[in-house]
């Protein structure tokens, strides 16, 4: 094990302590053959803590898998609070949603299941969401941020995962999830009603980070 998976599973087992719910989600989908690339538990906590601090009620996640970050964020919500989560494999919704109600978590969280782009516009209309979690398909990155904005009040957050990638991000002729990265990047720093940072993360997942944005 690297250094730096022992100081996680070294502050993972002492500070966020994810119980045996939560576990049981990465143990369902990883037996189930999904891709193991939910988020660590700690970045799980911190997106809970988020929704927390930031008094979330609505929140919109793109990108299921098992629903692990989904399990994370549902629990920060008050009891009439909503989650709705866009999943396009159909497969990933049905491990998510056993996932999600063995967790007891299925009375607040709704799977879109379809390609996010068609299915985001049915939000159109609904409440503004509070927080948002983009996960999904990285090429996409630049058109779900600005999804995020449409469906947002002043003060929602938005979180993007993964715009590091071991530091591929730097290379302008990267493949098409580098593109949508970098896209994204670029609209974080100069969109008039988003102020954003970003972060560089190390762990289990390896090199990555996630950025952070308000909605102006
Ligand atoms: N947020 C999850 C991990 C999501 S992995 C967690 O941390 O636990 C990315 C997910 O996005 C995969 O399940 C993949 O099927 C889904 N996805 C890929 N393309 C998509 C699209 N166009 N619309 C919605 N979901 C998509
Ligand atoms: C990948 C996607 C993710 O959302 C992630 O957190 C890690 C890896 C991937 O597509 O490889
Ligand atoms: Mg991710």
């Amino acid at each position: 094990m690297s250094q730096w998976e022992q100081v996680e599973e070294y502050l993972s087992s002492r500070v966020v302590r994810p119980d045996d719910q939560l576990k049981a989600i990465v143990a369902a989908t990883g037996a189930a053959g999904l891709p193991t690339i939910e988020v660590t538990a700690a970045q799980g906590k911190f997106l809970m803590l988020l929704a927390r601090i930031s008094g979330a009620r609505r929140i919109l996640e793109i990108g299921t898998l098992g629903g692990f970050s989904t399990a994370w964020l549902a629990r920060a919500l008050p009891d009439d609070g909503e989650l709705i989560t866009c999943e396009y494999e159909p497969r990933h919704a049905e491990v998510a949603r056993a996932n999600l109600a063995a967790a007891g978590l299925m009375d607040r969280v709704t799977i879109q299941v379809g390609a996010a782009l068609d299915t985001l516009p049915d939000l159109a209309e609904a409440e503004p969401f509070d927080l948002f979690f983009i996960d999904a398909d990285k090429v996409n990155n630049p058109a779900y941020l600005e999804w995020a904005v449409k469906l947002s009040r002043p003060g929602s957050v938005i979180v993007l995962d993964n715009v590091v990638r071991g530091g591929t991000v730097l290379d302008p002729r990267g493949d098409e999830a580098v593109q949508g990265t970098r896209a994204a990047v670029d609209i974080l720093g100069s969109h008039p009603r988003l102020d954003a940072t970003a972060l560089q993360t190390v762990g289990s997942k390896g090199w990555d980070g996630f950025a952070l944005a308000v909605v102006l």
